[in-house]
């Protein structure tokens, strides 16, 4: 049976990639601008031929013939912690790349089969729900169906990480879209716990601990009191993630180290989480390299704008499953 191949946009340190690949998909061509993801992707993606450019100076004719096109593209002009511009801030505009390439594609006779996009949950929201009729509305011009659903990771991924993105899945082929239903992605049992993915007697190095010298040491000491709980220190209070999972890992844990979360190990130090248990936690694989060159801020950011993998698989499982029906059936038409 044949193997779908897929090329990513945006693909950061390619998140959604391992999700597709493990469903069985070949990621074959990628494209990201940022040259410290792409030292992390290109060690952990030896087969995928990465473009480390600005989308806007890729071609249609650059990507190599594929079946599904990805596109975890900024959110930072949708979420609710950005500016709420929406269109009007140029990161907005990516999505118009996106069309772009789709249009340069389709002229090449490489119009994708499926494109897969992933966003804030907000995207539903912004603007009243303007924003994302126009996206629906430009994704319709150009003959897709669109079918979209807001997932948590830590429901649908068992991953223990609060983390809600919306995924468009946009087929071109009917059949594809009537033998894709979102319904056969259920809810499931969490079992891998913050106990099992973050170690609490870890040994770590001393740039991990809050003591005694730092300025915010006795606020976090009165707060961060229990085991087995993840905090968040968001400058002048600590806030403690009742529901026993992480809360949602985010791109600014790379600045100044803020917005990581924090535990209370067995020793009874504070702690941040380490980026390796950053990557965990959203399901990254347990062998992943981290590239040695990198500082820790960067690892951080990497993996709070990455995708949850697991969470990629079972959808990407569910949209060739969806395509193999397709093609299943054209094959006997031809027999
Ligand atoms: C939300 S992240 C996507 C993460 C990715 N899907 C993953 O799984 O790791 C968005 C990515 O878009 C990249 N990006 C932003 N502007 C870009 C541009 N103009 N051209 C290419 N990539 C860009 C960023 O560097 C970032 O890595």
């Amino acid at each position: 049976m044949k193997q779908y191949k897929m090329a990513s946009l945006f693909a950061g340190i390619g998140g959604i990639d391992y999700g597709f690949e493990q469903a069985g998909v070949i990621p074959v061509w990628a494209n990201e601008v940022d040259k410290y993801c792409a030292i992390t992707f290109t060690l952990n993606h030896k087969k995928t031929k990465l473009i480390v450019d600005d989308i806007c100076n890729i071609k249609g004719k650059d990507i190599p013939k594929i079946d599904i096109l990805s596109a975890g593209f900024p959110c930072q002009p949708f979420s609710i912690a950005g500016y709420r511009k929406g269109f009007q801030d140029n990161r907005g505009n990516m999505f118009r790349q996106i069309m772009r390439l789709i249009d340069e594609m389709e002229k090449n006779n490489n119009k994708p089969r499926i494109l897969f996009l992933e966003n804030v949950k907000n995207l539903k929201t912004h603007d009243n729900g303007h924003t994302f009729d126009i996206i629906r509305s430009e994704l319709e011009k150009r003959k897709y169906i669109v079918k979209e659903k807001i997932l948590n990771t830590c429901e649908y991924g068992n991953v223990p990480q609060n983390r809600e993105r919306i995924l468009i899945v946009c087929f071109l082929n009917a059949s594809d879209s009537q033998n894709f239903d979102w319904e056969n992605i259920c809810k499931i049992k969490l079992t891998n716990t913050i106990e099992k993915v973050v170690d609490w007697n870890a040994d770590v190095d001393k740039k991990y601990l809050y003591e005694k010298n730092k300025s915010c040491y006795q606020l976090l000491k009165k707060n961060i009191t229990e085991h087995n709980t993840i905090y968040q220190y968001r400058r002048v209070y600590v806030r403690a993630n009742k529901t026993g999972v992480c809360p949602t890992l985010t791109a600014n844990m790379g600045m100044g180290g803020h917005n990581v979360p924090l535990i209370l190990d067995n020793k009874n130090r504070i702690r941040k989480l380490l980026p390796r248990e950053c990557l965990l936690l959203q399901g990254f694989p347990k062998d992943m390299i981290i590239p040695k060159e990198l500082c820790d801020s960067r690892v951080y950011k990497q993996a709070g704008n990455a995708v949850s993998v697991p969470v990629i698989k079972r959808v990407a499982e569910e949209i060739v499953k969806a395509m193999k029906e397709t093609d299943l059936i054209y094959e006997d038409n031809k027999l």
